[in-house]
């Protein structure tokens, strides 16, 4: 059983640059992933009001993950989302692991549908 877990996280850290893209893949992409989806903005737009917000790497992910953890109106970025999707649900993620996947958006700009 250790063997197969020890290959699968092989394969995995193969397919995938880093724990952190893993977690962004798995839990954001099914909404936020694809141009002109009706559920959800693109990351690239999201991640645009919270870098005009908080250029900083810093106050940029922990205000993400602050916001992730407890998704409302008032502290949002980009409110217009809002009235055009409705509010984010709640994803039951830890702090931890938002902080992580925040720091993935602030990193990168891979946030497509990944071509195996
Ligand atoms: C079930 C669909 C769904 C999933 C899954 C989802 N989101 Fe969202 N998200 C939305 C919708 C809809 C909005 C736009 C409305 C809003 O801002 O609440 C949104 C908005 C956001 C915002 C903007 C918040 C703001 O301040 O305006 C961020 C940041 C965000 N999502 C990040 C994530 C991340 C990171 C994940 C993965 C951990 C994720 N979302 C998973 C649907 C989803």
């Amino acid at each position: 059983m250790k063997k197969i877990i020890f290959l699968y996280s092989l394969l995995l850290g193969s397919l995938f640059a880093n724990e952190n893209q893993l977690l962004f893949y798995g839990n954001c992409i099914a909404c936020h992933g694809e141009l002109g989806k009706k559920v959800a903005p693109h990351m690239s737009e999201v991640k645009g009001y919270y870098l005009m917000a908080y250029p900083k790497k810093e106050d940029f992910v922990a205000h993400m993950a602050q916001w992730l953890s407890t998704p409302n109106e008032k502290t949002a970025q980009h409110k217009e989302a809002i009235q055009k999707y409705k509010l984010m649900p709640y994803l039951a993620i830890d702090l931890d692991t938002l902080t992580k996947i925040a720091r993935y958006i602030y990193e990168n700009d891979d946030f497509g549908v990944l071509t195996l």
